[in-house]
């Protein structure tokens, strides 16, 4: 080692110690399941189901809220789960795509999904179907283009749009066969409920 280099390698100051990992007690229902866990403030929900519970159901696309490959429900609303840190859902009921069938019952949107042949690779698909429960849940969709419109969170990248769009309106109108003749409230057009 040359003698001009020496002094400056003396000179550099030691590693900081790692912190010591702080994690925060977590009770959540998924599924129909109480969980009581440990994480740390930095999880989101989306790594917690997948990473730590294995529910892969639920997919990770952009991680930033951009293509809602990622929704689940949370209190039956429907949510971008890489958008929120676990810790801020204590308590809460979450439902991802793994709780809705009935045993070997398909959920009604799982089985239209399928009759109207509403996916392509599938894997926006857990997403569509938890955002079109969300939708439905809302009771604000009463035609076509609202379901379009109301559900454009939801990106696929195969453009499967009209299948989706119709395997969704089949579901609705099979379960709210007014709503077009008395929808629940007013919406607005470039607004998505979250
Ligand atoms: Fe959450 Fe894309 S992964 S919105
Ligand atoms: Fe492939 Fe939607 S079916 S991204």
């Amino acid at each position: 080692m040359s003698e001009s280099v020496a002094p400056l390698l003396a000179a550099t100051p030691p590693r900081p110690a790692p912190r010591p990992r702080v994690l925060y007690p977590l009770s959540l229902t998924i599924n129909g399941v109480p969980h009581t866990l440990q994480v740390e403030s930095s999880v989101s929900l989306l790594d917690l189901l997948r990473e730590r519970l294995q529910l892969t159901g639920t997919k990770k696309g952009c991680d930033h809220g951009q293509c809602g490959a990622c929704t689940v429900l949370v209190d039956g609303r429907r949510i971008n789960s890489c958008l929120t840190l676990a810790v801020m859902q204590d308590g809460a009921q979450v439902q991802t795509i793994e709780g809705l069938a009935d045993g070997d019952d398909l959920h009604p949107l799982q089985q239209a999904f399928i009759a109207c042949d509403a996916l392509q690779c599938g894997y926006c698909t857990p997403g569509q179907i938890c955002s079109a429960q969300g939708l439905i849940n809302e009771g604000k969709a009463c035609n076509r283009d609202q379901v379009r419109e109301l559900m454009s969170g939801n990106v696929c990248r195969c453009g499967a749009y009209p299948q989706i769009t119709d395997a969704v309106m089949s579901v609705l109108e099979s379960e709210q066969p007014l709503a077009a003749e008395s929808p629940a409230s007013e919406w607005v057009p470039g607004t998505v409920p979250a």
